[in-house]
């Protein structure tokens, strides 16, 4: 047989597939990939079951269905003070992942530069690699996860043609400050390159803290796709379901991808999302203080057991530096799988998370779990301490 693609091929099953795996596997507390306990919204769950039962369960637009994106116009400029036109800069796509390719290809070209701050989801290099697209990664800083202001204005150059931003970040829990934003925004502006954020963490800040959209920044209303998505919002990651946000020129050759990826997205689900989007205040404030609650649940059972914890804003993760718990020469990768077959629990190592040259001594703790959940992960690490001696 012929060799398949090369830049995918070398690349392997993720990380987050084959932790889960390992979890079933071994019946371990799954403290890996990022999906929460709770089921979501009953109201919005029921419009989904509604529509199904009694809806229209045909092709909808390939846009999407009107409902949603009003809804998401809506959403925009009652969290942000946005105006959306909804029927030219809204496109409802199957999931955030579909979201994202739709934009790489719609707006990338082979050779074409993209900067990218590491860590960063795992999705986004692969995919600029397989286009043929340039990955220069920026690396944040650990423990504050900082942004390097000097590496960032060398990695731009006259062949950048995008910046990928995810805000609040997976899997460091940064939420990028207005001051970086500023900055970011400048070097874009600068360099007349795109901005694609990643904000599907958009409604998980802590500690009072509001989303700031890069797209609300000087200059970047017309060279930004805005990415949301209802899997985290509402606490369906099932559903896959996303939303883009651009200006029509962005958005037309996005919408052109998006055509042949999935043309379009069940349209119950869209229904029970446009009727989420419109909750009110009270749904997304108790959602964050609620997943606040669960990072502080972890974050102390983690200190308890000595774990340096890095700071955390946001999203559904914690970073914790598991060095003194790691053998000597043990990376990462092999560390999680040791603590999955001694201590029953699952993890995610960080080098996921980069291009090259990773940290090997940082993983990823999920804290979109019930307590009890967190509590029996803790728990077997406290045993498996102990057991260690
Ligand atoms: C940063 C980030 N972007 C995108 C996604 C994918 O979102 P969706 O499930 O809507 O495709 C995730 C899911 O974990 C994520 O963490």
């Amino acid at each position: 047989m012929r060799p398949t693609n090369a830049t995918l091929s070398s690349y392997g099953t993720t990380i987050f597939e084959a932790m889960s795996a390992l979890a079933r596997e071994h019946g371990a507390v799954n403290l890996g990939q990022g999906f929460p306990d709770d089921p979501g919204p009953l109201d919005v769950r029921e419009a989904a079951a509604e529509h199904v039962l009694n809806g229209h369960n045909q092709y909808p637009p390939m846009m999407g269905l009107p409902v949603l994106r009003q809804a998401v116009a809506a959403h925009a400029k009652r969290f942000y003070g946005m105006e959306i036109d909804w029927e030219r800069e809204v496109m409802v796509t199957s999931g955030a992942t579909e979201a994202l390719l739709d934009c790489f290809l719609g707006l990338l070209e082979a050779g074409d530069e993209v900067v990218l701050l590491e860590p960063a989801y795992d999705t986004y290099a692969p995919v600029v690699q397989r286009l043929g697209a340039i990955p220069r990664a920026v690396r944040l800083q650990p423990p504050d996860w900082s942004l390097p202001r000097d590496v960032l204005v060398d990695a731009f150059s006259p062949r950048t043609k995008m910046l990928v931003l995810n805000s609040p970040m997976n899997p460091s829990g940064k939420v990028f400050r207005r001051e970086e934003l500023e900055v970011l925004a400048e070097l874009v502006v600068k360099h007349d390159a795109y901005a694609v954020c990643d904000e599907v963490y958009e409604h998980l800040l802590f500690g009072g803290a509001k989303h700031v959209p890069l797209m609300t920044m000087p200059g970047m209303r017309e060279r930004t796709a805005r990415i949301g998505s209802a899997g985290k919002t509402f606490s369906v990651t099932g559903w896959k379901v996303g939303y883009i946000t651009a200006a029509p020129a962005v958005l037309r050759p996005i919408a052109k991808a998006h055509q042949y990826v999935t043309f379009t997205t069940a349209p119950h689900l869209q229904h029970a999302v446009a009727h989420g989007l419109a909750c009110d205040e009270g749904y997304f404030l108790g959602l964050s203080a609620t997943m606040e609650r669960s990072r502080d649940r972890l974050a102390a059972g983690l200190k308890e057991l000595g774990l340096p914890i890095l700071a955390c804003e946001g999203t559904y993760f914690l970073v914790a530096d598991v060095a003194a718990w790691m053998r000597h020469g043990e990376d990462d990768v092999s560390f999680c799988e040791r603590l999955v077959a001694e201590a029953g629990v699952v993890v995610i190592p960080m080098s996921a998370f980069y291009v090259q040259a990773p940290p090997r001594n940082l993983v990823r703790f999920c804290f979109c779990k019930r307590d009890e959940t967190l509590d029996a992960g803790l728990e077997r690490l406290r045993a498996w301490r102990a057991r260690a001696g």
